[in-house]
């Protein structure tokens, strides 16, 4: 894809540093993230960046083999922002001195106040006499490199805001890109002015770029998708369609674990609304029938995982010519985070892909979707003139029921949950909640507890329901339903869903806990 004005991020291990990315984009200036062990020289000429940002991180500049950036990011003739241990590293490369912490590391709120120097990338900031920023550094700058001044102190980072203006190196010991930098969007704003971004990234460009990449990429050969009716492989699939028509074909698995009504209204948006060759492969009796008995949360991913698999290559092959795979894969699944702990980070979750299947079957994959984060995919969505009623859905993971039904899944426990997960979706739209929702949906517990009902007792499953907002998933806070919603839900699901005479609700974030369950 020719983006003609790029900005680099070099990603230096921070919590944080996807926010730098969102910042950007929301600005309309595109960017990328890739970790500082990978920026090389010939990296740097070919990405040709406009502007390069060096993320936080948690190393220090005297640890040995400090992470640091190649030293040709300073000879660009760009602008470069450094952001905490980015400004250390700054300071670190260009003359300046680091210091270790000593009683002056900072932790969370605090408040920066003007020197009497003037620079545009302050624009906007200082209303009053001071701005509130979020600080997390234990090393501090002790002295600016030679060309440097010092524009904004806190009582414990004297150098909070320092800049050369004349070769454009701006470099802060605070994090303009969180929440707790209210005026932190202002400042980026500031910065990608300097630069001289257009900030002409938009959805339509995307759009026109993507169709006439994946042409290209094309030919005249065929292309599978897996649909899976949640947003991103739908996007996908419309993206694709309209690129190259009936040389997509769509692959639709109904594995079993579907909410309630999902494979007929799936099927029904995509024949009513386009002419894409469908496939409706029920398969669910393949699928139930290997997890029986399964219980281990890692076992049964792995389990959905394989079979997704076969099952694709089994209609794939019904398909003559197929060269290429289209998957809905996005940006924050690409994203190479930097791990200190020298080794792959920890897996937490084996997510389901069909990651298997293009060496197997010797099909290259077409991702459209791999530089956008979530939200941008509904907003190439509503570009594409999907439905804002399948735009707007809540996220549903591949391997679906099953990671909601923990300990062992029977016919009977998915029965019960499909029921009682549309009474809680129905509560929320009744509610006018479904739009502030990031994810909402019921897990059936692998309990029985006692009841009492009309003179009877009960002995019938626990559920718990789970209701988050998040920006992209990767972290989530429960959602503060009011006591008098949660009674009504529960009432309703014990009253209209046999098999449940408990209702919970999780009020665990992420972290640390996970959205699902499993
Ligand atoms: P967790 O549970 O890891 O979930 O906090 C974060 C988001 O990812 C979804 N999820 C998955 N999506 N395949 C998917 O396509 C998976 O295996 C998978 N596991 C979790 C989850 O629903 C939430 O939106």
């Amino acid at each position: 894809m020719t983006h003609h004005e790029r900005l680099l991020i070099i990603d230096f291990g921070s919590q944080v540093t996807q926010l730098i990315a969102r910042r950007l984009r929301e600005l309309n200036v595109y960017c990328e993230i890739h970790p500082f062990n990978k920026v090389t020289d010939g990296f740097l000429a070919e990405f040709a960046p406009k502007a390069v940002i060096l993320s936080g991180g948690p190393a220090s500049v005297f640890a040995e083999g400090a992470p640091m950036p190649p030293k040709t990011v300073f000879d660009l003739g760009v602008p470069v922002l450094g952001i905490c241990y980015g400004q250390q590293v700054m300071m670190h490369c260009l003359g300046g001195q680091v210091e270790r912490g000593h009683g002056t590391a900072e932790f969370g709120r605090a408040f920066v106040t003007p020197t009497a120097a003037q620079t545009d990338l302050l624009d906007g900031w200082f209303a009053t006499d001071r701005e509130q920023v979020w600080m997390s550094h234990g090393d501090h700058v002790s002295k600016i490199a030679p060309g440097f001044e010092v524009y904004g102190t806190s009582p414990n980072a004297p150098f909070a805001i320092t800049a050369d203006v004349e070769r454009r190196f701006y470099a802060v010991q605070f994090h303009p890109e969180v929440h707790h930098t209210p005026n932190g969007a202002k400042f980026y704003e500031n910065f990608v002015r300097i630069a001289g971004f257009a900030g002409d990234w938009t959805m339509g460009a995307y759009r026109e770029d993507a169709i006439a990449k994946i042409r290209e990429q094309v030919g005249d050969k065929q292309v599978i998708c897996g649909l899976s009716g949640g947003v991103d492989s739908s996007v996908a699939a419309v993206l694709i369609h309209e690129a190259i028509g009936d040389q997509l074909t769509c692959v639709f698995v109904d594995h079993g674990l579907l909410r309630q009504n999902e494979a007929e209204e799936v099927v029904k948006m995509f024949s009513e609304n386009y002419s894409i060759p469908l496939i409706h492969a029920d398969e669910s009796e393949l699928f139930l029938g290997k997890l029986d008995g399964v219980s281990d949360p890692e076992t049964k991913r792995k389990i959905i995982g394989g079979l997704f698999i076969d099952v694709f290559q089994k209609y794939a092959n019904q398909i003559e010519g197929a060269e290429f795979l289209a998957q809905g894969t996005l940006y924050p699944d690409v994203i190479e985070s930097v791990s200190f702990s020298g080794g792959p980070s920890v897996t937490i979750k084996s997510h389901h892909n069909v990651g298997g299947l293009p060496e197997k079957m010797g099909l290259k994959l077409v991702e459209p979707l791999r530089e956008l984060f979530k939200d941008e995919v509904r907003a190439l969505g509503r570009e594409l003139g999907l439905p804002p009623s399948f735009i707007g859905r809540h996220p549903f993971p591949g391997p679906g029921l099953a990671i909601r039904c923990p300990g062992e899944i029977t016919r009977e426990k998915l029965a019960i949950l499909k029921k009682a997960d549309a009474v809680y979706i129905d509560q929320i739209r009744k509610h006018g909640l479904y739009d502030d929702i990031w994810q909402a949906f019921v897990a059936i517990l692998p309990v029985r507890t006692v009841g009492v009902m009309g003179d009877g007792r009960t002995y019938d499953f626990a559920c718990a329901l789970r209701a988050v907002t998040s920006v992209d998933g990767m972290t989530a806070d429960y959602y503060p339903f009011t006591h008098d919603f949660l009674g009504e839900t529960a009432t309703r699901i014990i009253n209209e869903v046999q098999g449940i005479n408990r209702v919970t609700y999780d009020i665990t974030s992420k972290p640390p806990g996970t959205i699902e369950w499993e």
